[in-house]
């Protein structure tokens, strides 16, 4: 059974972080989301893997090329547009057998529950779909079970109507027959697989599978922290490479340390933080629960708390990022008491002593001056003056 794997979406709700990379490349504990996937895959014996591609598609084909570094071969199809997951499925009609398995590759899961989910296709020859519990399922597809039958999927639904607190996990089994059922589903917009299955839930013809234990979702900035520091928490101590590390400098033991990585004399990385290839981590500063990407450089006596810090951004001396819970709002949508003391994007650089208020988005390539205080979202290619 050869694994589907839908990468060709870009995850706007990621701005500015996915204008430069697709969101299953957003890094968590220095590997992309879309590395879990295909290790999941693997780990539960699947040996050949399919990855729909689309949105800066370069990127996944650069780092996964044939799929040899994971022991499988990896094959990619195009979606040239990005018109839902039920148009995407149907991009590997040509490629795959009777059956196989579908995966988001945007969200963390256990080779288990891919085991789980081919297991339950193998003995019952139903379409599966993958069905966890979740405290916020109005954010999710909505699946309301008879026993182990789908009888409903409701796609986000307002919150506190929806019928039931299971949603669709993302992971789903199939043979053939899905192709023609994703062709004559009426879909009002993007052609998505959960129209699909609201159409033939109730009929019988699906079968809903249990996921327990890890499934990890990136939905807004805001949870790639939380979901790194999740993955940080389960890593062994000897996965973390701290080689050049000053030996007056601390960097606790849930963290990644890239390669050619420097962490200067005094600093402290605190938990939670994933410091990617070649940063640069200056004297005195203090680092703790943040992602920072590849080439970026905190310089001396910098405070960054709670905070996404893009490739090659620069912040700068004595700069402070304070960190803590704020309300944000993300496409007309008010979000609550989220962690989240910043975004630095790609390539932008904070001049020295600049103080940046918790939940504030900074654009790619912007540059903020020295001294100059920042709040709320400042686009890309901006420059933002003192006072
Ligand atoms: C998609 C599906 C949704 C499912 C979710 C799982 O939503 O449409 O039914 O619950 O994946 O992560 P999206 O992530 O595109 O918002």
């Amino acid at each position: 059974m050869k694994a589907v794997i839908l990468a060709a979406g870009e995850g706007t709700r990621l701005e500015p972080l996915t204008a430069v990379r697709p969101k299953p490349m957003l890094p968590v504990a220095n590997k992309p989301l879309l590395e879990y996937v295909v290790e999941a895959a693997a780990e539960a014996g699947i040996d050949e893997i399919v990855i729909v591609v689309g949105y800066k598609r370069e990127r996944i084909q650069n780092h996964f090329g044939d799929g040899d570094d994971w022991g499988v071969d990896i094959e990619y199809v195009l979606q040239e547009k990005q018109l839902g997951t039920g148009h995407a499925i149907l991009q590997v009609e040509d490629v795959v057998g009777d059956e196989f398995v579908v995966l988001n590759g945007d969200l963390i899961m256990g080779s288990e529950s891919v085991e789980r989910l081919v297991r339950r296709r193998e003995a019952t020859g139903n379409t599966v779909m993958s069905v966890i519990r979740s405290r916020q399922p109005s954010a999710y597809g909505v699946v309301e079970l008879d026993g182990d039958t789908v009888v409903s999927v409701v796609e986000k639904p307002p919150e506190h109507t929806q019928p039931s607190n299971l949603i669709n996990a993302g992971a789903y089994a199939f043979d053939r027959s899905i192709f023609d059922a994703i062709r004559e589903t009426d879909s009002p917009g993007e052609q998505a697989i959960t129209d699909t299955f609201s159409r033939i839930a109730g009929h019988g013809d699906i079968e809903g599978v249990r996921f327990e234990g890890q499934w990890l979702d990136v939905s807004h900035l805001w949870d790639l922290l939380s979901v790194n520091g999740r993955i940080l928490d389960h890593m062994a101590a000897a996965d973390h490479p701290s080689v050049s590390v000053h030996e007056s400098a601390v960097v606790s033991d849930n963290c990644v340390v890239g390669p050619d990585t420097y962490v200067r004399a005094n600093a402290t990385v605190l938990p939670g933080v994933s410091l990617g290839a070649n940063v640069e981590v200056g004297s005195n500063a203090v680092v703790s629960n943040s992602v920072v990407f590849a080439d970026a450089t905190i310089e001396p006596g910098a405070v960054v708390r709670d905070c996404i810090v893009g490739e090659n951004a620069t912040v700068g001396e004595n700069a402070t990022v304070s960190g803590g819970d704020t309300d944000i709002v993300v496409n007309g949508n008010h979000c609550e008491n989220v962690r989240l003391g910043g975004v630095v994007g790609d390539n932008a650089d904070l001049g020295g002593g600049v103080t940046v208020s918790p939940g504030t988005v900074i654009g790619n390539g912007t540059t903020v001056a020295t001294g100059a205080s920042v709040s709320g979202r400042i686009e890309s290619n901006a420059t933002v003056r003192r006072g």
